[in-house]
């Protein structure tokens, strides 16, 4: 019996296109990179040891494993129902009100656990925040290049996807009014300014406090929302970046997304949205997928509470710093002929541009040294931009792999010159 309703079925399903039943956006969008869906995105490479320098995941041996088992043991043995039931869409009362007192000490700002729903890591916030404003054909205006992934996020929205340069002092205040008056003036409307302010991934960009007022400012008299997307914002170097958005604003016009992924791990999958009451409001009423994990709420918040997250970001700021400056070093050391180095002052990433070898082409001459890194034109929407340039991800190598980087890079130069 079951046999013959599957066959029927079978042949009933296999005359209709599956696709053609498919959303606008599933329709739209291309399949995306394993970047864009957070795994390990490499080239094919027959090198025994390969370095891979694609991803913006954190240091493997740095990940607070003892720590995170104590918590987790004792979320479930302190709070054996609680830790394992659906924990609504704001989160676990106790973490979000952990968060907001850590923010309020580093954003100087004055949040309670109200202004804090707990989620997917940044990620999930920016469904969330897209599910709750956006209309079909609202603009968005991203920076120009961006993060791949959150922006074919922003694309699945069904938003109009509008892109502004970045320059090396930034976002340029007068070619942002312009583009807004242009904008307008097609009769769209423009709902959100996505930024990443803080070691911008991909150009480890960090946006001037002048610029971030300014914006502030023209985005509030054009009705527009800013998304301030801090998942590098506490990886600094040597100086904090500038005011946030948020703490500039004191939330007016701005929904801050940050995250657990790039200071802890990413399999964490914690990340949160910090906005106004009347920000929150609209959030929660469109939260459909019932929360995420409480058990990782609970492990979470004695880590924040007992000071050992910034014992811990303290210590990534460190490594990060020495890790990106071995790497920075050796490819001045080898490849200062080639290309044009700015390195970052916090984050994750090398942005780089080669004076004469495409990328396409000198990603495949690096793969064949056992080098892998995505070219520059992943992270444009045009894709002919960005062809000279890539990024390089410096967190997750050793340092005794960071330090042969420049050397592998070099033969790629050479053979691609040659
Ligand atoms: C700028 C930026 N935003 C968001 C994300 C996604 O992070 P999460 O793991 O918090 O979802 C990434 C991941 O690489 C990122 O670089």
């Amino acid at each position: 019996m079951a046999l013959d309703i599957q066959s029927t079925l079978s042949q009933i399903w296999k005359k209709i296109s599956v696709e053609e039943l498919s959303s606008i956006a599933a329709k739209t969008l291309d399949p995306g990179n394993p970047t864009d869906a957070g795994k390990m995105w490499r080239l094919p490479t027959s090198h025994p040891d390969p370095i891979v320098l694609a991803s913006g995941i954190p240091d493997d041996d740095t990940i607070p494993t003892n720590k995170l088992i104590e918590g987790l043991v004792n979320g479930i043995k302190k709070f054996p129902v609680e830790s394992l039931t659906y924990g609504g869409w704001f989160g676990y009362d106790e973490c979000r009100k952990a968060i907001a007192n850590r923010q309020n000490r580093i954003e100087n700002i004055d949040l309670n656990e109200n202004n804090i729903i707990l989620h997917n890591g940044s990620s999930g916030c920016l469904e969330n925040i897209l599910n709750a404003f956006i209309e079909p054909n609202d603009v968005v205006i991203v920076e120009s290049p961006s993060y791949s992934g959150t922006v074919r996020c922003i694309q699945g929205s069904l938003a109009e996807v509008v892109e502004i340069p970045i320059h090396s002092n930034g976002i340029n205040v007068k070619e942002f009014e312009t583009l807004i008056e242009k904008i307008t003036n097609e009769q769209k409307r423009i709902k959100f300014f996505y930024t990443i302010p803080d070691y911008q991934n991909p150009t480890g960009n960090v946006a001037p406090i002048e610029i971030r007022e300014s914006i502030l400012k023209i985005c509030a008299k054009n009705k527009i929302l800013i998304i301030e997307d801090a998942a590098y914002s506490e990886l600094y170097f040597d100086q904090p970046p500038p005011p946030t958005y948020f703490s500039l604003s004191n939330g007016f016009g701005v929904l801050r997304m940050c995250s657990f992924s790039k200071v802890v791990a990413t399999g964490l999958r914690l990340g949160w949205i910090q906005a106004r009451d009347e920000y929150i409001q609209i959030l929660t009423k469109v939260r459909f997928d019932m929360g995420n994990s409480p058990l990782i709420h609970y492990a979470l918040t004695n880590f924040i509470n007992d000071n050992s997250l910034d014992s811990h970001v303290e210590n990534m700021r460190n490594l990060y710093k020495e890790k990106c400056s071995i790497m920075v070093n050796s490819i001045r050391e080898n490849c200062g002929d080639y290309i044009e180095i700015t390195p970052p002052s916090g984050g994750y990433f090398l942005w780089l541009k080669s004076y004469q070898v495409k990328s396409e082409q000198l990603i495949k001459a690096a793969a064949e040294e056992g080098l892998v890194f995505p070219t520059g034109s992943v992270f444009f929407l045009d894709k002919s931009q960005g062809t000279y340039n890539y990024r390089l991800a410096f967190t997750q190598p050793s340092k005794k792999q960071l330090q042969e980087v420049g050397v592998r890079l070099k033969k790629a130069y050479e053979k691609c010159l040659d």
